[in-house]
């Protein structure tokens, strides 16, 4: 089937069973990804960032939760699919790298044959070759020695190079998306900006598109084109990477960006914006950033569901205000 876009949600929504009952901790989610580009998705702690990469990957725990909406992945739904052939597109047609490498990798099992494993259910190659295929992508990711490291466990190796090796693992099969939840986190700045290099060069090398989950507003910049901000399990502002720092159209937008660290600053105070993102059953059913938003006003922000509306540079906001604030960004 032809498709411009390697990714297409919409209207997705993820509700759990918890013990205080049924929390949608996903709402009516929409997000594009067209073919060998970077989409960010930024969002504090909480916001429903990882619980959205883990719908699209099938990756959530059936039993206790449950997916509305719509997921295409190069233009297949996926939605509704079985295990089976949601196993058959994972690492073919998309791939992920997680925040914590290590927790990723299984310590009882060489990295080679962890990369390998992806190569011989994917493309049916024997262990030999799979083997030597491993060794080349391990290289590819700038792992020294790579030949005799495929032969090395997790436990050897840093956790930036863990990084690596869930990259080569994730790129075994040139698949058309990556999706890249909080892959620098845990590395420190020197290693991270190696991994950003890095997934910069293999995402030209191999064409992939690319949704990089993030909450550091530093890395989108350096690495998306277009970006999605989520808070409070919804998307509430959708623009390219340029315009979301020149314009920036919802106030929860602007307070991230207020909140970007400024090495020049003489003032060495930390921005924050105020308070946490609520947990998902004590969600307003009005706009959901009211409460912390400096621009709200009562019986305006707090009465009703806000929906998503396009804005002039043709992006889209959730903001019944944001055609008259005149928000800061860094231009
Ligand atoms: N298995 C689960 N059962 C119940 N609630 C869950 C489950 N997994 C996640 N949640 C809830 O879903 C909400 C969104 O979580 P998610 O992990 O997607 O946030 P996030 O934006 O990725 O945050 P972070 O930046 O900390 O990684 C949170 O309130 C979380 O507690
Ligand atoms: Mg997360």
């Amino acid at each position: 089937m032809p498709y411009d876009n390697v990714l297409e949600i919409s209207d997705l929504s993820v509700d759990f069973v918890t013990d205080r009952g049924v929390a949608r901790v996903v709402d009516n989610v929409g997000i594009t990804v067209p073919a060998g580009t970077t989409v960010g998705l930024v969002g504090e702690s909480g916001s429903g960032k990882t619980v959205t990469s883990l719908a699209v990957m099938g990756l959530l725990p059936t039993k206790v939760s449950h997916i509305t909406g719509s997921i295409r992945i190069c233009g297949r739904e996926v939605v509704g699919l079985g295990e089976d052939e949601l196993s058959n597109i994972r690492g073919a047609d998309v791939s992920m790298v997680f925040q914590e490498p290590r927790r990723s990798l299984n310590p009882a099992f060489t990295v080679g044959h962890q990369i390998g494993e992806v190569l011989r259910r994917h493309e049916g190659l024997s262990k030999k070759a799979a083997h030597i295929r491993a060794a080349e992508l391990l290289e590819m990711v700038g792992i020294d020695n790579a030949k005799r490291r495929a032969s090395a466990y997790p436990h050897e190796f840093s956790g930036g190079m863990c990084q690596r090796v869930m990259l080569a693992a994730a790129m075994a099969c040139k698949p058309r998306l990556l999706i890249a939840d909080e892959p620098t986190t845990a590395l420190d700045v020197t290693v991270q900006k190696e991994m950003l290099r890095l997934m910069k060069e293999l995402q030209q090398e191999f064409d992939v598109a690319i949704l990089f989950i993030t909450h550091d507003l530093g890395v989108v910049a350096q690495m998306c084109d277009q970006v999605n901000v989520m808070y409070a399990g919804q998307v509430v502002e959708s623009t390219t990477t340029d315009g979301l720092f020149d314009d920036p159209r919802h106030p929860y937008a602007e307070g991230l960006i207020e909140a970007i660290p400024d090495p020049y600053s003489k003032d060495r105070k930390l921005k924050a914006i105020a308070g946490a993102v609520p947990a998902p059953w004590d969600w307003p059913t009005s706009c959901r950033f009211n409460q912390r938003c400096r621009y709200a006003v009562p019986g305006v922000c707090d009465a009703h569901p806000v929906s998503l509306h396009a804005t002039p540079d043709g992006g889209t906001v959730r903001c019944v205000r944001s055609d008259e604030l005149e928000l800061r960004g860094l231009a």
